[in-house]
């Protein structure tokens, strides 16, 4: 089966789109990526899309039409990696998309999470004709978990080694992490948010360059200034760090009222923007090494970096200074490319949800069980697809029956 799976992070860049083909069913599930593509979003769209993160500028009419314009641009992402993949809309049986974040609240005690992923579904089946499955996270926030990480769930699917502990961090907006025991053992994957990822690097880039970059490219800002130790233990002490996992954040936290804050406290120390740029880029790095100090349930072995933060040499080597003698690789040499994981994800997801199948782990995510994730939206293909399944699920009755 061929599956699309879409994603846009917190960073709000552009539009992840993968094409994979997949067979079986876990434990032995086969997959090969066919194509990848990130399609960057129109300057308009995403001043649209940063103006949703926000309640003073995130109206109502607003959400509605970029709801309905990011189904569209979906749609256009899912076209391009199908094309990348010289595979025509009647080769591909179905759509993952995440969606794009505007709001996510974990779960405290005492109340349940709230999260709200858009990019409407019903264009992107309509504009494409391919059964799409998207809202992923809310059903794992109704079973009382924070939705997130998800891609733990294909982490621990995919990549747990025989033998070898295994972290695999992805590098977006915000960090994740997701840890790994080696096959066989008896514990339970765990997975949590990080902190910021690129979100905070990303503000402080805009503002050094007036508004001309939308990150520091190559991590170049950065390399010419010097981290500020007594500035680094400061934005360390902030509490998100110290809460136990599973937890999850956001533009809420991290986004840009705290990049204001952090500006405004950087200029106050009379420091070049480069050395904020290389401070913030070390809070991220840090925040991920202190993270695994405190939580790795084991002694870890190995590293595996995704995300866009990986095309950021300086952040890389901060991070790899840091987890040493522990050694950190490209996400790559997992056969899935840095970029495409978050994408991949969703296309395993989909796959999963349609054989019926749960996609959550609640060791990761906090749910009180597991659950099979996602809206369906059936496209032209629904029924073809649906007696396929029948057909198959026949076949396997009359065999079992001998
Ligand atoms: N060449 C590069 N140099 C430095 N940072 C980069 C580069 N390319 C991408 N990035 C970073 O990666 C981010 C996008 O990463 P991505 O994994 O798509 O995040 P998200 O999932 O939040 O959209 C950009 O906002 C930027 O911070
Ligand atoms: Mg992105």
């Amino acid at each position: 089966m061929n599956v699309v799976g879409l994603m846009s992070g917190t960073s709000a860049d552009g539009i992840d789109a993968a094409v994979v083909s997949l067979e079986g069913a876990p434990p032995r599930l086969d997959w090969r990526l066919l194509a990848h593509v990130t399609v960057a979003h129109p300057p308009e769209l995403r001043d649209r899309i940063f103006a949703a993160f926000r309640p003073e500028t995130g109206a109502v009419d607003r959400l509605c039409r970029l709801n309905f314009d990011l189904g569209a641009a979906f749609a256009d992402a899912a076209r391009a990696a199908m094309d990348a993949a010289q595979l025509k809309p009647e080769d591909v049986a179905l759509i993952g998309s995440h969606g794009q974040t505007v709001w996510h609240e974990p779960p405290t005690r005492g109340t349940s999470g709230a999260t709200l992923q858009i990019g409407s579904a019903a264009v992107i089946a309509e504009r494409t004709g391919i059964t799409t499955i998207s809202n992923f996270r809310a059903r794992d926030v109704a079973a009382g978990g924070h939705g997130a990480p998800l891609t733990s769930f294909v982490d621990a699917l995919l990549f747990r080694h025989p033998t070898r502990t295994r972290a695999i961090q992805n590098i977006g907006g915000i960090g994740n992490v997701t840890f790994l025991p080696p096959l066989g053992s008896s514990r339970d994957p765990i997975a949590f948010d990080t902190g910021p990822g690129n979100m905070l690097i990303d503000y402080c880039a805009a503002r050094a360059s007036a508004g001309a970059q939308s990150f520091d490219r190559d991590g170049k800002l950065a390399a010419r200034g010097q981290a500020q130790p007594a500035w680094l233990a400061e934005l360390m002490a902030h509490d998100y760090f110290r809460a136990p996992p599973p937890k999850t954040t956001g533009r809420e936290l991290f986004g840009a009222q705290f990049g204001a804050q952090v500006w405004q406290r950087g200029q106050a120390l009379h420091l070049s923007d480069a050395d904020i740029l290389a401070t913030v880029t070390a809070f991220t790095a840090e925040s991920i090494a202190q993270a695994y100090r405190d939580f790795a349930p084991i002694r870890l072995d190995e590293v595996y970096l995704a995300g866009g933060g990986v095309r950021n040499p300086t952040l890389v080597e901060m991070i790899r200074a840091r987890i040493a003698p522990v050694k950190a690789y490209s996400h790559d040499e997992l056969g899935v490319s840095a970029s495409a994981k978050e994408a991949v994800t969703f296309a395993v997801l989909a796959y999963e949800t349609y054989h019926g199948r749960a996609g959550n782990l609640p060791s990761c995510t906090g749910a009180a069980h597991r659950v099979v994730l996602g809206d369906l939206t059936p496209g032209k293909n629904q029924l073809s697809l649906l007696r396929a399944f029948g057909a198959r699920n026949d076949k396997a009755d009359e065999e079992e029956c001998g």
